[in-house]
């Protein structure tokens, strides 16, 4: 098949999505796939008439994505100037778009309703439930009504909500996040008044609404659904802290186990949370819904992820893997279940 490979993008998770995007393409070609690396955010400049060539160089592509992302920063580009110039001709020269991207204008619907306007196949969810799981407000209030556990917590609006947590009967530790973000950009851990001030600070510079929640101790896990099935389990056990950025993305600082130690009960009734949520959001073709467990064993769904990391070595490969799936076969799987 002809592959473009969508990564990059402005958002806070532009580097992770390169990496997705770089693993994704190299994986295809493994699998004889004419497959591109396009950054939707530059497009590509130099095509030619060759859209597929046989051969090209997706590490060196990786790497000069990279070097744009300080460009990116300084850019600071409107949401109106996202997509780069040619993006949408070679997308339409492909058989699909594989969309390698994450978070704010590549999870969030808003590039599926652009394929979804031009007739373009596109890998994942349609652009509605797109837009509802990345806002963990949202995917909050949807979980609350159909049954899926999620943590106690509220969507703040910056300068219009009250702050204080009595007025939500919260009390410390809370979790505070930006409502849109991703890999836990921007997330804090409040333990009083002093840092739930700076957590708010951190957390509204990112974005005007943030979800504040009562912080659940315990051990966090990961299941990927694939057409409505969850794969098995992975704990992800941080040597330090929480699941934070630096912890998802520093080699050897985090402990992941597939498929996780729980007992039969435990993985049962996860899988079946994950398989609700995933229901109840209406995602399509694949995602990957994050949990925490506490020390009683109640659990809780914190989010749903429409475009999870899809790096060689990302949860869902790990995943995959135990159930004998490689890389190069998953990425091929997930092509074929969007394509239905
Ligand atoms: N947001 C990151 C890419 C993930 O969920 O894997
Ligand atoms: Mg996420």
């Amino acid at each position: 098949m002809n592959i473009v490979v969508l990564a990059g993008g402005n958002s806070t998770e532009r580097d992770v999505s390169i990496s997705s995007g770089e693993g994704v393409c190299s994986a295809l070609r493994q699998k004889n796939h004419k497959a591109i690396l396009v950054d939707v955010y530059f497009g590509k400049e130099s095509f030619g008439e060759e859209l597929f060539p046989e051969v090209y160089d997706v590490k060196a592509e990786a790497d000069s994505m990279r070097e744009m992302s300080k460009l990116v920063e300084e850019t600071g580009k409107t949401r109106k100037e996202f997509f780069g110039p040619n993006v949408l001709s070679v997308c339409k020269a492909a058989d699909i778009v594989f969309l390698a991207l994450h978070g704010a204008n590549g999870e969030d619907g808003k590039v599926q309703s652009v394929f979804e306007l031009m007739g373009i196949p596109y890998t994942g969810t349609g652009p509605l439930s797109s837009g509802m799981a990345m806002d963990k407000g949202i995917t909050k209030m949807v979980f609350e009504a159909k049954g899926v556990p999620t943590p106690k917590g509220v969507t703040l609006a910056k300068g219009k909500s009250e702050t204080a947590l009595s007025a939500y009967d919260m009390n410390y530790p809370v979790i505070v996040k930006p409502c849109c973000g991703g890999s836990s950009v921007g997330v804090c851990i409040a333990n009083d008044d002093a840092e739930y001030a700076d957590a708010l600070k951190e957390a509204f510079s990112y974005e005007d609404e943030i979800v504040v929640e009562q912080f659940v101790k315990g051990r966090e896990f990961s299941v990927a659904v694939v057409e409505g099935k969850a794969y098995p389990i992975i704990e992800i056990a941080p040597l330090q802290g929480f699941y934070d950025y630096k912890n998802k993305y520093n080699a050897g600082s985090t402990i992941e186990t597939c498929p996780a130690k729980i007992t039969p009960e435990q993985t049962s009734q996860m899988q079946t949370y994950a398989e609700l949520g995933y229901k109840v959001l209406n995602l399509q073709a694949y995602g990957r819904l994050d949990f925490i467990m506490d020390e009683t064993g109640a659990m809780y769904c914190l989010e749903a992820n429409t475009l999870p990391g899809m790096t060689p070595t990302s949860l869902i490969p790990q995943e995959a893997k135990v159930l004998g799936i490689d890389y190069p076969e998953l990425c091929e799987k997930l092509i074929e279940v969007s394509l239905k």
